[in-house]
């Protein structure tokens, strides 16, 4: 079944705004996604109806709270499938704070000299920085999976450097820059294999493509709700049941205790033992309805639409010379999203051009640093693509990414750019870019 934009897009108001005099096109879905009306409206009915603490009160409107908040992570592990429930389900701030729950709550324990903990080069700073933390923190040493010239990671070097001192295999599902989809299925076999443990992100995979985590046979997988049509404060991790159980709580204080004494404390049942405090309540309700709303249009359908935006952006900006793009050529599956460069144009220069259009899309180093480095510049533009987005919106972009090289002189003596230079700490224009045919990712 394919995507019913137009009727998607009615449930999204946002859409229909302006933005420098332009209609909104919006292409920068992969840091956040918009939030439909059933998913917002979830806050009007909790703060007008049932506001109130969960599992601290016996009246109506705590209870109605727990449940729907308890009911909320049973939707995520079927999302998932997750057979344990709500038992494997911690909500969370947000991928960062799942990949830091997993980091400390069974890192500081598991970890010594001697252990290695593998992960890759196109990893999200959230995933990498942490690790790099970890190993510090407990003498363990960090290894990293190398990304090929194609985009794809290079297993046959990670089963190289996987071994018996593998502890854990941290990877990325999809890409946030290179929009490749990892297969971590058989890096979950070859982790395993060792005895180690796998730990997923799955920040970029949750939005668009069914999940089942028993099926990939991953330990640990993260994801946020913002990246997923939710709100923005509520993330989640999946853990297996009895590493969850085994595990060391990250966060200490009120509703992840059973019992405490002036000396000690004994923890309460999961997911709770992980959920220390006052929770996201409102956030993780709408969290589950942002799940429904995924559910009615399919995971399937939004797969194969991501895809196929991808393809279409894909093939016309590999069409275009002065373009390059990075990650796995057209003609390859993808998540919907593309980075690119414009040759002689500063990313945050092109991104602000196409502001001015009312296009949104998002030029840095999109929190990959080391990729970025491998590939050898100093960051991209990214376009990335969501179930309200059409193909006439990335021939918008098409077209002012066209006119970039035109428009650049009237910009660069424009005050909007002299005011941009303040809030960018990236060189500009002239540093940007001296592009070439299709480099290879490796110096
Ligand atoms: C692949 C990937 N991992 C992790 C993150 C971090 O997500 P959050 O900022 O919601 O914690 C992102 C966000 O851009 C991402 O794309």
């Amino acid at each position: 079944m394919s995507c019913d934009t137009s009727s998607i897009r009615e449930d999204f108001p946002i859409l229909n705004r302006d933005v420098e005099g332009s209609h909104l096109v919006y292409l920068d879905n992969a840091a956040t996604t918009q939030t439909p009306e059933q998913v917002y409206g979830i806050y009007e009915d909790f703060y007008t109806r049932y506001n109130s603490n969960i599992h601290r009160g016996i009246h109506t409107l705590s209870h109605e709270a727990s449940v729907a908040y308890e009911e909320a992570h049973d939707k995520v592990a079927e999302f998932i499938g997750a057979s344990g429930g709500r038992k494997e389900v911690i909500f969370t701030k947000n991928t960062t704070e799942s990949v830091n729950l997993v980091a400390y709550g069974l890192g500081m324990d598991e970890l010594g000299a001697g252990d290695e903990i593998i992960t890759t080069e196109m990893d999200h700073h959230a995933t990498l920085v942490t690790c790099q933390q970890i190993a510090k923190k407990t003498g363990a040493e960090i290894k990293y999976i190398e990304v090929q010239n194609d985009g794809q990671l290079d297993i046959e070097q990670a089963k190289e450097i996987i071994g018996d001192d593998t502890a854990l295999l941290a990877v990325p599902h999809v890409s946030n820059v290179l929009g490749t989809i990892n297969p971590v299925q058989e890096l979950a076999a070859l982790a395993h294999e060792y005895d180690a443990y796998i730990l997923v992100d799955g920040a970029q995979s949750a939005p668009t493509r069914p999940i089942d985590v028993e099926h990939l046979d991953v330990d640990f997988f993260t994801f946020s709700g913002h990246k997923m049509a939710g709100p923005t404060g509520i993330g989640g991790l999946y853990g297996k049941q009895h590493l969850l159980e085994e595990m060391t709580p990250f966060l200490y204080g009120g509703e992840m205790i059973q019992h405490v004494s002036l000396r000690d404390a004994t923890w309460n049942d999961l997911p709770w033992k992980f959920e220390a405090g006052t929770p996201p309540v409102a956030e993780g309700i709408a969290l589950a309805a942002a799940i429904e709303y995924l559910e009615e249009i399919g995971m399937e359908t939004v797969r194969q639409h991501e895809n196929e935006l991808a393809q279409y952006a894909l093939e016309r900006l590999e069409a275009r010379n002065h373009v390059e793009t990075y990650g796995p050529p057209s003609g390859t599956e993808r998540s919907g999203l593309v980075a690119f460069n414009v040759e002689g144009v500063h990313g945050h220069d092109l991104s602000s051009l196409l502001n001015n259009r009312g296009i949104a899309v998002r030029a840095g180093d999109h929190c990959t640093q080391p990729l970025h480095d491998a590939l050898d510049i100093p960051g991209s533009v990214r376009a990335s693509f969501y179930v309200y987005n059409t193909t006439e919106e990335i021939d918008q972009l098409l077209n002012a990414i066209d006119s970039a090289a035109a428009d650049l002189p009237d910009y660069l003596a424009s005050d909007c750019y002299h005011a941009s230079l303040s809030t960018i700490t990236s060189p500009t224009t002239a540093s940007w870019m001296t592009p070439r045919s299709r480099s290879p990712i490796r110096r």
